[in-house]
């Protein structure tokens, strides 16, 4: 049994909590808050094919230093896991990895679309948490942007009742700027590349084809106004559109190129500030459903490559909740509204189980970000210098406690 002592809950009460557990301990959490332990959607675990990048024994543990204990893992890997024979290779990989670090991290996997296995999704609606379509290219071969496999992915994804997932930016129009753009050094051509309209055309299509075979459609990392907005139309339709947003998108804008170079490149890519501005809009009138870090860690060998060669993504899951918790005290959100991005409206439009894992958080903790504390095999962060108030103090993942201090 692990027995919390006076811990105040984010609606300012005290309780006493005893949580099952075969390890005996009591915490005095007077000094703490209590929060559910968080879901993070969209991760990059990289297993397989990308262990030089991470794999589930440093990616469970920045998970767990990040008050994170589920996560669902993205399918571009190498190879890409888009039937069920690689789901169980890549389950049995996890499995073993989880069990060597001794972190029960509550995992699901999506099923990435490929036009030549669509009828992977019938015999895998079971056992993934929904189905994840890049309409755009993005790291990994996994790219499925003609119209007749969309239709019919929809289709057998709605018939099969499994959520899709899209990475919305349209092809076609990013090919159109990449060639218009070629021989360009300058990383910051990343964002005139990868345009608004590209992604707005891509959210279109995605809400189209969701009403018209009746699919529930879950729109990761939206960055712009535009997409927003198509959303915003589609959820006072009655439509069951979600809408995700990464730290990156909240916390960054298009001036970080300056400072970041190729670091800074990301898919989609950093927006202008009135973009972000907009996704802080959508997280107030609850047009953004979720947070989900697009923890897609590169080592900053391969980030430091010149514009063109570097991989687009960051390292980010044990960082967001830090973040959101700076932002609560600089009152751009609330408590309840960090609760309901981090976990309540994951579980539910994902439909997870309850369980009873939690985090206890030191809200006047002050701390600085650098670089060669975290846990990531990537070991770096955009974040790397920034003075953040309000750290997770305990993570309790499935009855173990985890001192994060002496993590
Ligand atoms: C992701 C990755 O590296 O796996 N990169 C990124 O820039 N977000 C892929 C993705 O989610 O698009
Ligand atoms: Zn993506």
């Amino acid at each position: 049994m692990i027995e919390i002592r006076k811990v105040q809950t984010s609606d300012g009460h005290r309780i006493d909590l005893f949580l099952e557990s075969s390890e005996s301990r009591v915490i005095d959490a007077k000094h703490l808050m209590l929060f559910p332990a968080l879901i993070d959607p969209h991760v990059h675990f990289r297993v397989p094919g990308g262990e030089h990048k991470e794999t589930w024994e440093t990616g469970a543990m920045a998970a767990i230093a990040g008050g994170v204990t589920t996560v669902f893992d993205m399918p571009n890997n190498t190879p890409s896991c888009i039937t069920k024979e690689r789901l169980a290779d890549k389950r049995a990989l996890v499995e073993q990895q989880l069990k060597r670090v001794d972190i029960p991290l509550r995992h699901y996997f999506y099923l990435g679309a490929d036009r030549n296995h669509l009828k992977e999704i019938p015999r895998t609606e079971q056992e993934i948490v929904g189905l994840k379509i890049y309409m755009g290219s993005s790291t990994g071969d996994l790219l499925m942007n003609d119209r007749e496999a969309l239709e019919e992915a929809f289709r057998i994804a709605a018939e099969s009742d499994v959520i899709v997932a899209v990475h919305a930016e349209d092809e076609e129009l990013i090919q159109i700027r990449k060639k218009e753009f070629a021989g360009q050094t300058d990383p910051k051509y990343h964002s005139f590349i990868r345009s608004n309209l590209a992604a707005a055309k891509a959210v279109e299509l995605a809400i189209h084809l969701a009403e018209k075979y009746g699919a529930r459609l879950y729109v990761v990392h939206t960055s712009t106004r535009e997409e927003l907005d198509l959303i915003r139309r589609a959820k006072n339709k009655g439509l069951p559109v979600f809408a995700e947003a990464a730290p990156h998108h909240l916390f960054l804008d298009d001036e970080a190129y300056q400072e970041m170079g190729t670091k800074a490149l990301v898919n989609p890519p950093l927006r202008s500030s009135k973009d972000t501005e907009a996704l802080w809009e959508a997280i107030e009138d609850e047009t953004i459903d979720t947070i989900g870090t697009d923890h897609a860690p590169h080592t900053l060998a391969e980030k430091m490559k010149p514009f063109g060669a570097a991989p687009s993504g960051f390292p980010s899951i044990e960082l967001y909740f830090p973040l959101l918790l700076d932002a609560y005290h600089k009152k751009k959100l609330s408590l309840e509204q960090i609760v309901s991005l981090t976990h309540t409206r994951p579980q539910e439009i994902f439909r997870l189980p309850i369980n009873d894992d939690v985090v206890l958080v030191d809200l006047e903790k002050v701390k600085t970000i650098d670089n060669e504390h975290l846990k990531t095999k990537a070991k770096w962060s955009p974040y790397a210098g920034w003075t953040l108030k309000g750290w997770p103090r305990y993570t309790i993942a499935n009855g173990k406690l985890f001192d994060l201090e002496k993590l």
